[in-house]
């Protein structure tokens, strides 16, 4: 079967004004009817989003019907990932084809852990997606790949689907120890789960992340070959084929198209390009 081409925006903790990416993500949100009574009321009690929303209704008269979207929905996958303070927000107020991302959770079940959010709390808030293993969250918060591993493994085990990123940085790149890199974070991960059908991989060279600095078709492609043939040598031919493995690192409007283009590319993880109108272009890009 055909892997859905997977499209994430990754938002990050970027101070955003949210009504302006979600009608740039989903014209249909502009449609008054979808924004619920609990909607409102959430949004009383976040000021900068009531003047956006005040903002919109005096100027968003217009409904943009794009059909596409329609078309695109069969085929592609589109999730967002918002900084947990806005998941319910966001999540209220999507198209329900539209899924959420958070950006992390974890390690096991929650309890006395000052500062985080753990899978059953993301599960209650029907929130489906978590990336997990994030370079960031590797380099920043030192969290190592066996850790990673295990939050997966349990986020899994709790009934989210994970997208789960590997990456080498500079140094690894011209050292030539790419492969060894990636096969080894992804390793770390096989080691601790069985079933790969909620796994989305997304490889993310360190180096191209926020840099500018993208990665070519060819370079891409060719990790993503090494990593399909790592599954097939080490979990199992259908993983390999199956698993879809999406590349995030400088993606944009005017790259994504070269970049979907190549057989094993199954998707894009977009950080600062989901945030502008270009991340439609990124969608647009599985056709
Ligand atoms: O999660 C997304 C990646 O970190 C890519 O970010 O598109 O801003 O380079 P970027």
């Amino acid at each position: 079967m055909g892997r859905k081409f997977f499209v994430g925006g990754n938002w990050k903790c970027v101070s955003i004004h949210l009504f302006d990416v979600m009608r740039m993500i989903d014209p249909f949100v502009v449609d008054l009817l979808f924004i619920s009574a609990d909607l409102v009321s959430d949004l009383l009690f976040n000021l900068f989003l009531l003047v956006d929303l005040t903002l919109f209704y005096v100027s968003h008269i217009e409904i943009d019907v794009c059909l596409w979207i329609s078309m695109l929905r069969d085929i592609i996958k589109v999730v967002v990932s918002p900084p947990y303070v806005f998941l319910p927000l966001v999540k209220g107020s999507l198209r329900p084809d539209f899924h959420v991302a958070a950006q992390n959770c974890w390690v096991s079940k929650g309890g006395a852990y000052t500062g985080e959010v753990s899978a059953e709390m993301l599960v209650d808030l029907n929130v489906p997606w978590v990336i997990l293993g994030h370079s960031e969250r590797r380099a920043l918060l030192n969290e190592s790949s066996e850790f990673v591993g295990d939050k997966v493994a349990y986020a899994l085990s709790k009934g989210l689907k994970v997208i789960a990123c590997i990456g080498e940085t500079l140094e690894q790149r011209e050292a030539g120890t790419t492969v060894d890199v990636v096969a080894a974070q992804t390793k770390a991960i096989a080691a601790k789960i069985s079933d790969w059908t909620n796994v989305v991989l997304a490889y993310e060279p360190v180096w191209a992340i926020g840099t500018g600095k993208v990665a070519s078709p060819a370079q891409a492609q060719e990790v993503h070959v090494e990593l399909r043939k790592w599954l097939k040598a080490n979990v199992n031919a259908d993983v390999a084929a199956s698993t879809r493995i999406i590349y995030g690192g400088s993606v944009n409007g005017g790259n994504c198209k070269d970049l979907a283009s190549q057989p094993d590319i199954d998707g894009f993880l977009v950080g600062g390009a989901s945030l502008k109108p270009e991340f439609i272009d990124i969608i647009k890009s599985a056709e």
